[in-house]
């Protein structure tokens, strides 16, 4: 079958060796003679491979001492939920920058005083808002970095007066992060750090233990921290899926080099939206994501969109159809989406420019 160009938001592309690592798992578990899916979570060389999992989140990401990773299912969705169990005691503001930022406030509002610091709902989220006062006595500040539906992105370490919160679901080991500016950083697995049905949490420990509500224990952080990962039966697949992505992320000179490369990406993508004449970007130049592009064509051809679709699909484009609460295109650049993949992105849009112009 000829290459297929996969620009899905989510789950989304992984790197070849990732699939072909994760079959011969299936078959023999690290030559133990049962397969990943049947193996017992309490084996050695399973033990093995969460610590290896763990060491190389705090290897690629430079993670400080004081800090633990651990992994968890229920989605980023559900780490909503977490995070003001865990950390919300008197007040907390969330920057509203999309759909999931909303989703994480909303959870915070049914524990307790939680507000939208700023938001950029009035455009349809396509910028990130600037300039407002963080005030002191927050529990903690919760940022989405990269709004994945909106093709926005918070592209550095905020300096922050009270705890820093990041929802980075959508563009971890995309750059170099320092996380000692954070408190907690979390995100589902299922763009840049491996496949659905795993989170990460990156958590400073001491941060923890403040809040006077009840625990319940699978939702207490410290649970997670205390038995690494393993209080209950752990997403043994995804989290191997996982372990192999960073490992590939590593064997291609760490996030130092996929900042490299997803920049160069993105910088094509966008030129090309620029430059053409059916097509015009949505975001605000200055808080373009270099992860999930969003464009719509141009004033007054509307109605070549599906047109558009059709004739990328012919050329083995997938995953371009935007949003649904947005509608155009988004091609999501996750880092197994190659240069050659966005080539042939733009080479239809060029080639659709000569048909259509
Ligand atoms: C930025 C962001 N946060 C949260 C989520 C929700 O993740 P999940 O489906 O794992 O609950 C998504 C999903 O795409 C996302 O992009």
């Amino acid at each position: 079958m000829s290459k297929v160009h996969v620009f899905n938001a989510g789950p989304c592309l992984l790197p070849q060796v990732v699939y072909d690592r994760a079959i011969e798992a299936i078959k023999d578990f690290k030559g133990t003679g049962v397969s990943l899916l049947s193996i017992s979570h309490r084996t050695k060389e399973w033990e093995a491979t969460m610590e290896e999992t763990r060491a190389l989140w705090k290897e690629l990401l430079n993670i400080p001492e004081g800090y633990e990773v651990i992994f968890l299912g229920g989605g980023a969705s559900l780490q909503f939920l977490y995070v003001a169990m865990n950390y919300l005691e008197n007040k907390a503001a969330y920057l509203e920058t999309g759909v999931w930022a909303k989703k994480a406030l909303k959870e915070a509002t049914g524990l307790g005083n939680a507000y939208a610091i700023a938001s950029s709902a009035d455009r349809n989220y396509c910028y990130i808002p600037k300039g407002f006062d963080i005030p002191k006595d927050l529990d903690y500040l919760h940022i989405t970095t990269n709004n994945t539906i909106y093709g926005t992105e918070i592209r550095h370490d905020m300096d922050c007066p009270v705890p820093l919160i990041a929802d980075m679901s959508s563009d971890i080991l995309s750059r170099p992060v320092d996380v000692s500016k954070y408190e907690m950083i979390y995100g589902g697995a299922q763009k840049n750090a491996g496949p659905a049905g795993v989170i990460f949490a990156i958590i400073r420990k001491d941060g923890l233990g403040k809040v006077s509500r009840y625990l319940p224990t699978m939702l207490d952080y410290r649970t997670h921290i205390d038995k690494g990962s393993m209080f209950n039966t752990p997403p043994v697949f995804s989290i191997y899926v996982m372990n192999e992505t960073l490992k590939w992320v590593k064997s291609m000179g760490g996030v130092e080099e996929m900042h490299r490369i997803d920049v160069r990406k993105a910088d094509t993508l966008y030129a090309e939206i620029d430059r053409n004449s059916l097509f015009r970007g949505t975001a605000d130049k200055e808080d373009r994501s270099i992860m999930n592009v969003c464009f719509v064509m141009a004033e007054g051809r509307e109605a070549l969109a599906d047109e558009f679709l059709a004739f990328s699909k012919e050329r083995n484009i997938i995953g371009i159809k935007g949003h649904r609460s947005v509608g155009g295109f988004r091609a999501s650049l996750y880092n197994a989406c190659s240069q050659e993949d966005v080539d042939a992105l733009v080479k239809a849009m060029q080639d659709f420019e000569t048909l259509r112009k």
